[in-house]
């Protein structure tokens, strides 16, 4: 039997056991997939149970996805482009570690044409790199990013000198709004940002856990609306293939496990 692990901080909400032990199911694979709570300390000891192949592979979620790199022996392009990390394997006896939310993002956008388009993103946390980079592979033109506080903006343009930096609660002109912020999260949370000049904008909420006030925002001034369900299913599907060398498939009964 394979064992798998989700390890992040706090954990208790990843759907990510869930999904994968559909398709694990599904496929008629002999893997466990687990979610474990830990502490940055601990990253070391769970990166040699991969070492030890007590663990096939791990995914990374908030906050370790820029901190396990130190104890990578090999990293994907994509993964050292943003240095995000949120899939961990052991291949040639090196443990490599891959960023599979940037396949999920450009996925996630399949139905939309951003080519030569503006893309405005709201925060500047862990994975605002991932979007970032997959908005350059997609050929947005412009790269707005606002984050509430700014120095973290000037820190990622010095990765992605494209991004313009625009002040906190400045509208610009965009054809999607990306709320990557972790306000959401709590059902009541509000950007406290003024949205309503961003009429016939596409909104896009990271989140997925549940129906952001972006997103109902956005919806009511008749924009069309993306939750975070589609970046997350489709960065799993790519971690699986991973894994297991298989495409598991996407459908809307898996969209439905993560209602
Ligand atoms: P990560 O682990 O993904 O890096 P993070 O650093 O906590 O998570 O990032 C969360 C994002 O949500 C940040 O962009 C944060 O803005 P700050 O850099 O100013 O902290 C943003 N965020 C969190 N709470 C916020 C709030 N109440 N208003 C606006 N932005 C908020």
């Amino acid at each position: 039997m394979k064992n798998f692990l989700v390890i992040g901080n706090p954990i208790q909400h990843s759907l990510s056991p869930k999904l994968h032990t559909f398709w694990i199911n599904q496929n008629n694979i002999d893997a466990h997939y687990e979610k474990k709570q830990i502490e940055e300390n601990e990253i070391s000891k769970v990166i040699q149970e991969i070492k030890d192949e007590k663990l096939s592979g791990i995914n990374i979620t908030v906050p370790y996805k820029k901190s396990v790199i130190p104890f990578l022996e090999q990293l994907s392009e994509t993964a050292k482009i943003t240095q995000s990390v949120n899939t961990v394997y052991k291949k040639d006896n090196r443990i490599v570690g891959d960023n599979t939310d940037v396949a999920g993002f450009i996925k996630s956008l399949e139905d939309i044409n951003v080519k030569g388009k503006s893309v405005l993103i709201l925060g500047a946390g862990g994975v605002v790199s991932s979007i970032i980079h997959g908005c350059y592979l997609l050929g947005v033109k412009n790269i707005f990013v606002s984050n509430r506080t700014e120095s973290k903006v000037d820190d990622l343009i010095t990765f992605f000198s494209r991004v313009k930096k625009i002040n906190w609660g400045e509208d610009v002109l965009c054809d999607l709004i990306i709320n990557s912020t972790s306000v959401g999260l709590k059902k009541d949370d509000n950007l406290n940002i003024d949205l309503s000049t961003y009429k016939r904008t596409i909104f896009y909420d990271v989140i997925y856990s549940s129906r952001t006030n972006f997103l109902a925002q956005g919806e009511s001034m008749g924009n069309k609306i993306i939750d975070g369900k589609k970046m997350f299913v489709y960065q799993a599907q790519e971690a699986f293939k991973i894994w297991h060398n298989i495409s598991p498939t996407v459908n809307q009964e898996v969209m439905e496990l993560l209602i």
